[in-house]
C-alpha cells in the first residue's frame, strides 16, 4: 500500500482533523478568491525615504519569488494526495501564491516611484529554489508541509505585518489584508495536514530522511544565505526587538509538542534538532554559531532561544508532565 493509500484510508475514519471540514474549506477555496483588478493602483504610495523606498522594494521583489515557491509546494503536494477535495484545494492554494506573486511585483513597482536602482532577486534564493524543489519532490510529503508551515509563519505572522507596520501604506495595507485571508486557509490546512502525515507516520527510510538526498546539501549549503537575507536580516528592521520572531519560533515549538503530531517525521526531525541543541554539547555548537553568525554576517538569531524547552514550558518543565494547557497551540 503507498502512503497515499494508507492517507486516504486512514482520513475516512478522521474526516475532520484539527477542525478543518474539507468539504467547507475546498467550498471556501473557491468562493474567496479575489483579483488584483479589485484594487485601484492608479495612485501614488505615502512619501518614503530613500532608504525605504529601496528596502521595500526589494522585499516585495524578493516576496514574489518566495510566493512562487511556495506555490510549487502546494502544487507537488496536489499531485500527491488522492483525496478529490486535497487536490482541489491544494490546487487553489497554487493559484493563490501566483496571485500573491504577482500582488508582491506590482507592489514593487508601486513603491519604486524614483527607479533609484534595479531590483534584482536574492542569489541565494535563486540558487536555493532549484535544490529545494527537488528536494521536496522526493522527499516525504510531510517535509513539503513542515517548510510550508514554518514559511508561511514566518511570512505572514511576522514579515508582511512588520512591512505593514513600518510602512503605513492604505493600497498596500489593503493588498496584504487579501493575501493574509488567502494565508489563514493555508494555515489552517498546513496544521491539518501536519496531523494528516503523523497519522501515516514513516513509510519509506529513503523518503523519512532527507539527510540522504544529494538536493538536500543543496538546501542546507544556499538556505542560510537565502533565510538569512530574505528573512531575518529584513526583520531585524521590520521587528527590531524581535517579538513576532519569538512569537513564530514558540507557536511552531508548541503545536510540534502536540501528541497528535508526534508521528509525523518532519516534526521528529525538528524535536531531534531541538534535543541536541538543548544537550551541553549542542548548546556550545548553537551558541557559537550564533555568536559567529551574528559577528560574520550582522544577523541575529537570538529569537530561536523561544523555541527552547524552557523558554516554552519554564526551567523545571522536564521535571513534571506537560499539562495539555501546556501543549495547546495559542
Ligand atoms: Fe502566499
Ligand atoms: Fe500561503
Amino acid at each position: 500500500m503507498t502512503w497515499d493509500e494508507v492517507g486516504v484510508a486512514r482520513c475516512l475514519h478522521w474526516p475532520i482533523l484539527m477542525g478543518v471540514d474539507l468539504d467547507k474549506m475546498r467550498e471556501s477555496c473557491q468562493r474567496d478568491q479575489w483579483s488584483l483588478d479589485d484594487f485601484d493602483w492608479s495612485g501614488a504610495p505615502v512619501p518614503l525615504s530613500r532608504e525605504q523606498e529601496e528596502q521595500v522594494c526589494s522585499y516585495y521583489v524578493n516576496m514574489s519569488y518566495i510566493e512562487r515557491l511556495a506555490g510549487a509546494l502546494f502544487l507537488s503536494l496536489s499531485e500527491r494526495v488522492e483525496d478529490d477535495r486535497l487536490v482541489a484545494i491544494f490546487e487553489s492554494f497554487h493559484t493563490d501564491e501566483l496571485r500573491h506573486s504577482h500582488a508582491a511585483a506590482k507592489l514593487a513597482d508601486y513603491f519604486d516611484r524614483h527607479h533609484y536602482r534595479i531590483y534584482t532577486p536574492n542569489i541565494s534564493m535563486l540558487r536555493f529554489m532549484p535544490h529545494f524543489v527537488n528536494a521536496i519532490d522526493s522527499l516525504n510529503p510531510a517535509f513539503a508541509t513542515s517548510f510550508i508551515l514554518g514559511g508561511e509563519l514566518i511570512l505572514d505572522m511576522a514579515l508582511l505585518r512588520g512591512l505593514n507596520q513600518y510602512i503605513d501604506d492604505p493600497l498596500s495595507r489593503a493588498v496584504v489584508e487579501k493575501i493574509n485571508q488567502d494565508e489563514s486557509r493555508h494555515l489552517a490546512m498546513d496544521l491539518y495536514m501536519t496531523e494528516y502525515f503523523a497519522r501515516i507516520g514513516r513509510r519509506d527510510a529513503a523518503q523519512d530522511n532527507p539527510w540522504f538526498g544529494s538536493d538536500f546539501w543543496g538546501v542546507l549549503a544556499w538556505g542560510p544565505g537565502f533565510f538569512g537575507e530574505v528573512f531575518f536580516r529584513p526583520m531585524q528592521v521590520l521587528d527590531p526587538t524581535q517579538e513576532q520572531m519569538r512569537a513564530v519560533i514558540n507557536r511552531l515549538r508548541r503545536f510540534y509538542d502536540r501528541a497528535s503530531v508526534a508521528a509525523n517525521p518532519a516534526v521528529q526531525e525538528f524535536k531531534g534538532i531541538v534535543r541536541f541543541l538543548e544537550t551541553p554539547l549542542g548548546a556550545h555548537l548553537g551558541g557559537a554559531v550564533e555568536v559567529g553568525i551574528r559577528t560574520m554576517f550582522g544577523i541575529d538569531l537570538g529569537f530561536t532561544r523561544a523555541a527552547s524547552t524552557e523558554a516554552v514550558y519554564g526551567r523545571r518543565a522536564d521535571l513534571a508532565p506537560l499539562t495539555a494547557s501546556a501543549l495547546a497551540v495559542v
